[in-house]
């Protein structure tokens, strides 16, 4: 059998544009992949980081006008680090400019970023036609969130394509809304301006057109393709995800151990296995010092070191660990956090900070390199989500014996096993954390306080550590869950 050919289409790629985990799914899931023995490409919008970096870029075709953007070239070339070939959209007009792929370096979002996402739709549409690179036609084109949905819609309006396609939520709360009056700038027959399209309560919704209009729609872990169909959790697409029925599912992310792993990181001061034997503790401790030292935290070995890597955003819950920092620190925890978003809580983590000298440090910002050393430093992660369709810092906490503490919601409910006096009672061998049901200050801080008992016995501290550290989350099982999920959207034509 011939090998299956997949193009993925996404806004953002680790490590060269990123602003949250979508970038590392899209890093690590077409490596994983090609592993597994599937042709596999991306098409990325070509932002000034994605330009600069794609080594041996070669022109495909030239397109345009279209979209506004005059000129637009398409060029083949491959990912710096991993090599994954990649087709780059290299449009100047649209996606020449600093900031981030969303929104201006003030945070307003790009007034074009309906054109600019209906290209990277429309392209990756034309390529599994076979129209823009006839020597290259995917059996599969998979739509990373709202951004490159607008692929399932193209490609529905056009039935001689049989690539099938499969589009996957990231996160529901960003759906790409943009005025009704914009439908004819999208080249789309009127039809699709319907309930039954991308019109969505008088708006139209790039979000809707992969959830109507993809073949498979699949979401990042079992719990959250199970919330999203939901009042609570549905942002309002609860019934489009239902009308949908068992087209969608869910499949948890992974960890690119090439990136995230304790053992090889060269960014941290010193590597540590799963072993937890005597050198590994001593190699965790020694981090956990030098992270301390470098946030000017009391250098106190024994003080059980809290973190949190986030965005600031109120779906990752951290007006709770707000609320909760009292108890916190008369248990004598420290809290280290590293966050950008929204002002209001960047200015609140920086009060309790300027505050508590010593016990707190925040970090304001975004720091790829920093955030290694806080996961490998701190003792314990606190990942308190409203909602979260699959969390990667619970499973980098995982990974790097820096145990998560985690509200039962979404993918934290499917990865963390919450240190019960059941599981304990069964000679501690699966817990791997501690999980709390509601969204309130009390929750966290009752959760914050069996982390603080648990932690003054090291022997059980210990077999929490190694328990997580020994979960197996890589890509393998996913990349697997994929090929069979293409394999029968392919069939279902
Ligand atoms: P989300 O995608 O909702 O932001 P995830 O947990 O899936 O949440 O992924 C977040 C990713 O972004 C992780 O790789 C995390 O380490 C990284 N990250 C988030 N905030 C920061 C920050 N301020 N500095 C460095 N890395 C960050
Ligand atoms: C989204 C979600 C997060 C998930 C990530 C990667 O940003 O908020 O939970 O881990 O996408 O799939």
């Amino acid at each position: 059998m011939s090998e299956l050919k997949v193009l993925h289409a996404a806004a953002e790629v680790f490590p060269l544009v990123k602003t949250g985990g979508l970038a590392d799914v899209v890093g690590a899931l077409p490596q994983a992949l090609r592993a597994q023995g599937a042709d596999v490409r991306l098409v990325l919008p070509g932002l000034p980081a994605i330009v600069d970096a794609v080594l041996h870029q070669k022109t495909v075709c030239t397109l345009g006008p279209l979209f506004g953007a005059g000129r637009i070239t398409l060029r083949l070339g491959q990912l710096p680090y991993s090599h994954v070939p990649a087709y780059v959209i290299d449009a100047p007009y649209l996606y020449r400019r600093g900031g981030s792929p969303y929104q201006s370096s003030t945070g307003v979002e790009w007034a074009d970023n309906l054109q600019r996402f209906a290209l990277l739709g429309w392209v990756a549409a034309h390529l599994a036609a076979g129209e823009l690179d006839p020597t290259w036609v995917p059996d599969v084109l998979h739509a990373h969130d709202w951004h490159a949905a607008m692929a399932c819609a193209y490609t529905a309006a056009h039935p001689p394509t049989t690539a099938a396609t499969v589009f996957t939520v990231h996160n529901l709360a960003y759906q790409g809304l943009f005025p009704p009056g914009d439908f004819p700038l999208l080249g789309l027959p009127s039809r699709f301006m319907s309930a039954q399209a991308l019109e969505f309560h008088g708006q139209l919704s790039f979000m809707k057109a992969g959830l109507k209009f993809a073949r498979r729609v699949t979401t990042v872990s079992p719990t959250y393709a199970v919330e999203m169909a939901t009042h609570e959790f549905g942002c309002g697409l609860e019934g489009v995800i239902r009308s949908r029925g068992s087209d969608v599912s869910g499949i948890l992310n992974g960890v690119d151990g090439a990136v995230w792993n304790p053992a090889t990181d060269a960014g941290i001061i010193a590597r540590y296995t799963a072993e937890c034997a005597e050198p590994d503790r001593i190699a965790k401790a020694r981090c956990k010092s030098a992270l301390q030292a470098e946030l000017g935290l009391c250098d106190d070995p024994r003080a059980p070191l809290f973190s949190v890597v986030s965005r600031l955003t109120p779906q990752k819950g951290l007006d709770l660990v707000l609320a909760a920092l009292p108890g916190l620190l008369q248990g004598g925890g420290q809290l280290a956090l590293q966050g950008a978003g929204e002002p209001g809580l960047e200015a609140a983590f920086s009060a309790v900070a300027a505050a508590h000298p010593g016990r707190v440090a925040v970090r304001i910002g975004y720091d790829e390199a920093f955030a290694h050393r806080l996961m490998a430093g701190a003792d314990a992660i606190l990942v308190p989500s409203r909602f979260e369709p699959c969390g990667l810092t619970q499973l980098y906490g995982l990974r790097y014996g820096t145990v998560p503490v985690v509200r039962r919601v979404g993918g934290l409910a499917d990865t963390v096993v919450d240190a019960s006096d059941h599981a304990l009672s069964q000679g501690s061998s699966r817990a791997t954390g501690f999980v709390f049901d509601h969204a309130t200050a009390a929750a966290l801080s009752l959760a914050i306080e069996r982390v603080i008992s648990a932690y003054a016995e090291p022997g059980l501290w210990c077999d929490l550590m190694r328990n997580g550290m020994t979960r197996d989350f890589s890509w393998t099982g996913a990349a697997r869950q994929y090929l069979g999920l293409y394999r029968g959207a392919l069939e279902s034509t």
